[in-house]
């Protein structure tokens, strides 16, 4: 029994109302809760957790350099909604159902980042090692950009976030304002995740990889879990009625381990205008947009000539994919509205300056190699340079420093990198002789460096580092200290075991 597609209008995320202004910014109180709502006409309401009891959670609207202050706080159940593996970090010693917020893109504190193990119970009943403070603040000195917040505690990341605790976050800036891009009902964020359904609405998430040996724990991580059903905003395979002008969309892949090939399915290409830490420096023209867990978008799409069309946002599957994969499906544009003023927004040539970090003196470059081994029960277990996250760390940029980070990927398949505090430029992706790496461990280039694609040389926090390739990215390590973290965004991966704590030192302190 399939779900109809395109019955639900998508909803629309309105920004959340603080609870006060002060001299030192911006204040809110957001609750986690377990609520019920319909993802689908057709479908029993589904139990969820989230921020405010809302799915996505509510969208916070900042400006730049006005600090924001959130109270996160967890009256979440002490059961979990989802099968809870405790054969990994230790998790039988600890409360089941714990909750810590990352607003991910975000330069703040360590102890407003929302590392793994400040995590809380209940009412802060009980805390994590790392726990310091109930309420965190963020300082929103950067440039304008899509963040978005998601839960990040240890272990246990990818079944909380898939019981629904993400939501958007708008930072917005002088700048981009003086574009004249499309805004207000022309500006729509849309976050896209993908989950399972029972015909009872509730949401599915196995307990056991399907060909489970008999000595699994049960339940037992999985390597990786990709929905059947697409969610966008909250609604499966929502559609969107539109006015023949342009449209901004600020786009979110918030999967647990999806990634997208996002087409439309007309003769309208996308103009690209910003990836996650903001504005591009000019606009891309592009038809089809690889997008992995994690990252965001930003394009225009003229409706313009397409009155009276509707239209397929399209997850491209590839010529082999099987046609009752209903995933190749996103939502649907209508473009069914008459047009109330003449579109006056615009499409500048010029969106932003964006200084290159090679210019800095760089002080190193760091190896860090992305490794497939197996556990006890010989399941696949990830690592980052061959750590665990509970190992000593290794990484110690100094305050202030430009370093790269060259990622090598000796796996067979791609890894969404994502590094806490910086937004970092790609520098190149490399590839090597994978063949040969399993044999011997040497690294033998295949070819020269390759630049990343157009839509990838802005602001970066979150990139695909494909399967035999060295990926290259810089960064400034500023301009906080402290203990912060990386890794690879497919949750399934954060969290059995491709995390690592990194330490920006101060050594003047
Ligand atoms: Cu979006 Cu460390 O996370
Ligand atoms: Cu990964």
């Amino acid at each position: 029994r399939k779900l109809e597609k395109f019955v639900d209008p998508l909803p629309n995320l309105q920004p959340l109302k603080p609870d006060k202004k002060t001299g030192d910014g911006v204040h809110y109180e957001i609750t986690m809760k377990q609520f019920k709502r319909k993802l689908h006409r057709d479908l029993p309401a589904t139990t969820l957790w989230g921020y405010n009891g809302q799915f996505p959670g509510p969208m916070i609207e900042a400006n730049r350099d006005e600090p924001v202050h959130v109270a996160w706080l967890n009256q979440l159940p002490n059961k979990h909604l989802l099968p809870v593996d405790v054969s990994i970090h230790g998790l039988e010693q600890l409360p089941i159902v714990r909750t810590v917020v990352h607003l991910h893109g975000i330069e703040t504190k360590a102890d407003s980042d929302g590392h793994p193990e400040a995590w809380y119970t209940n009412n802060f009943q009980e805390t994590g090692p790392v726990f310091s403070r109930e309420t965190f603040t963020y300082p929103n000195h950067q440039r304008g950009s899509l963040l978005w917040y998601h839960d990040h505690a240890m272990g246990i990341t990818r079944l909380n976030v898939y019981a629904g605790l993400a939501g958007m976050y708008i930072l917005r800036d002088e700048h981009e304002k003086s574009l004249n891009l499309p805004a207000g009902d022309y500006e729509i964020p849309l976050m896209i995740t993908d989950r399972s359904l029972n015909a009872d609405g509730s949401l599915f998430y196995p307990s056991q990889p399907d060909d489970a040996a008999k000595n699994l724990p049960n339940p037992s991580i999985l390597p990786a879990y990709n929905g059947d059903t697409i969610i966008v905003n909250g609604k499966a395979w929502p559609f969107l009625e539109v006015e023949p002008r342009k449209y901004r969309f600020r786009i979110l892949n918030a999967s647990n381990t999806r990634s997208y090939q996002l087409q439309l399915d007309s003769n309208i290409n996308f103009q690209q205008i910003g990836s996650d830490g903001g504005l591009l420096r000019h606009p891309v023209e592009i038809e089809k947009i690889g997008f992995q867990p994690a990252e965001r978008i930003d394009v225009i799409i003229d409706f313009s000539k397409a009155a009276g069309q509707s239209i397929l946002l399209k997850n491209d599957l590839g010529p082999d994919a099987d046609p009752n994969d209903d995933t190749g499906d996103i939502m649907q544009f209508r473009v069914t509205k008459s047009l109330k003023n003449k579109d006056r927004s615009h499409l500048p040539q010029t969106l932003s300056v964006i200084p290159s970090l090679k210019q800095n003196d760089i002080s190193g470059i760091r190896y860090l190699k992305l490794v497939g081994s197996a556990d006890e029960f010989d399941r696949p277990l990830l690592l980052l340079n061959n750590k665990h996250w509970h190992d000593p760390i290794t990484e110690n940029p100094q305050l202030g420093t430009t370093e790269i980070w060259a990622f090598t990927n000796t796996t067979n398949f791609s890894h969404p990198i994502h590094i806490h505090l910086v937004q970092f430029q790609v520098l190149e992706h490399q590839p090597f002789d994978l063949e040969q790496y399993n044999q011997d461990g040497k690294i033998i280039f295949t070819g020269p460096p390759e630049a990343p694609a157009a839509n990838h040389r802005g602001w970066k926090d979150t990139i695909e580092v494909p399967a035999a390739t060295i990926t290259r990215v810089i960064a400034k390590f500023a301009p906080y200290s402290g203990e912060f973290v990386w890794h690879c965004h497919i949750l399934e991966h954060e969290d059995y075991d491709m995390m690592r704590p990194y330490m920006v030192a101060d050594d003047d302190k």
